[in-house]
């Protein structure tokens, strides 16, 4: 994405973010993740925050745990019930109220599905081969273009229009989904009746948090704190970050990935600076650093996990969550696939 388009992504991001703080009821939100793996930082601090923050404005929010998404980049979807009942009690135990908002999965949603059809007829092959989030996960995938991949932001304006939610909280990585999800809106108002509106992102302002070795935080890499980790666990992960000899700490994330992603780390938990974390530390150490760190994310985290447990004791519970989050879902597709219909003369 060039400069310019990202600018004025953020200046357009600003202003929603002021109109919603003004009037949230007027506006619906749509987020969710892949259910690859456990939650981490990453995604709470990323997006997860975030979402909460708009329920709690009184912002509509439906989360969506993509699961057709995890067979995009892999053949296997290995754990998925699994994964999708962990992100559900990670998002529960973050503070979305299922009570408030609905959380659900796709493939529980015919109709959500069945709107790729024609959602498909609105897009070129060239412009799904443009898509620069596609190219980087087929390049990361190391395998042949599947038709899902490259066809899968196609599917995501259909999680973003089935319930026409007009806000999407995302990062840059984000950025040409809803481009898509707005091009496809507009394209369908146009041929057939104007029935979505097009969703706009809301950019959210926390940086992106490093993993453990420097680089994005991220399950594939191996460098991800995860929420529910034991605090055994997140001691186990922070001593194995890699660091280096030198003793005075500072906060140079060109030369020093481990030591500065450490300190971001600490940073985000605790809300300070990660240089003033540095001074500090001063001359104690890596080893004096790591404590810290994770002293940091354990407190943070603290809260976080005790409810994450109390829920997860609960037999039943994530599923009954999940149950009624996807009977609404199938509600609200069912009827905006009749609108859909309707407006293309497909209704018998
Ligand atoms: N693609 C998103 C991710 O990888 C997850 C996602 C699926 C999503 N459907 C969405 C995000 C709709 C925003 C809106 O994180």
């Amino acid at each position: 994405m060039s400069t310019d388009t990202y600018t004025s992504s953020v200046e357009r991001s600003n202003v929603l973010a002021t109109d919603i703080a003004a009037d949230p009821g007027m506006y619906r939100t749509l987020t969710g993740e892949r259910p690859t793996g456990p939650l981490h930082l990453g995604h709470l601090f990323g997006t997860i925050r975030e979402r909460v923050r708009l329920q709690d404005l009184g912002v509509e929010t439906v989360v969506v745990l993509a699961d057709y998404q995890v067979i995009t980049d892999r053949d296997a979807i290995g754990q998925v019930q699994r994964h999708v009942y962990d992100a559900a009690l990670d998002n529960i135990a973050a503070g979305i109220d299922p009570d408030k908002s609905t959380i659900f999965t796709h493939s529980a949603v015919p109709a959500l599905n069945q709107l790729l059809l024609p959602f498909l007829s609105l897009v070129t092959e060239a412009e799904l081969h443009r898509n620069p989030t596609v190219k980087a996960e087929l390049a990361a995938s190391g395998r042949a273009l599947s038709g899902l991949l490259l066809t899968y932001p196609v599917h995501q304006a259909a999680d973003i229009l089935f319930c026409k939610a007009n806000v999407v909280p995302v990062g840059k990585d984000q950025l040409p989904h809803i481009e898509m999800s707005r091009v496809i809106a507009r394209r369908f108002n146009d041929r057939y009746a104007a029935i979505f509106q097009e969703p706009q992102a809301l950019l959210t302002s926390s940086p992106d948090v490093p993993g453990l070795d420097g680089r994005k935080m991220s399950k594939s890499f191996g460098n991800a704190i995860t929420l529910s980790m034991t605090p055994e666990e997140t001691a186990q992960v922070i001593r194995r970050t890699p660091t280096d000899s030198d003793r005075y700490i500072s906060y140079d994330p060109d030369t020093r990935p481990g030591v500065s992603a450490l300190l971001t780390v600490a940073g985000l938990c605790t809300g300070k600076k990660p240089e003033s974390i540095a001074d500090e530390i001063g001359s104690a150490g890596a080893g004096a650093l790591k404590t810290l760190v994770t002293e940091s994310v354990n407190s943070f985290l603290a809260e976080h996990r005790r409810r994450r447990a109390e829920l997860a004791a609960q037999p039943g519970y994530v599923q009954s969550i999940v149950r009624r989050g996807n009977e609404l879902a199938n509600e609200t597709a069912e009827q905006t696939l009749r609108e859909v219909r309707r407006a293309m003369g497909t209704h018998y």
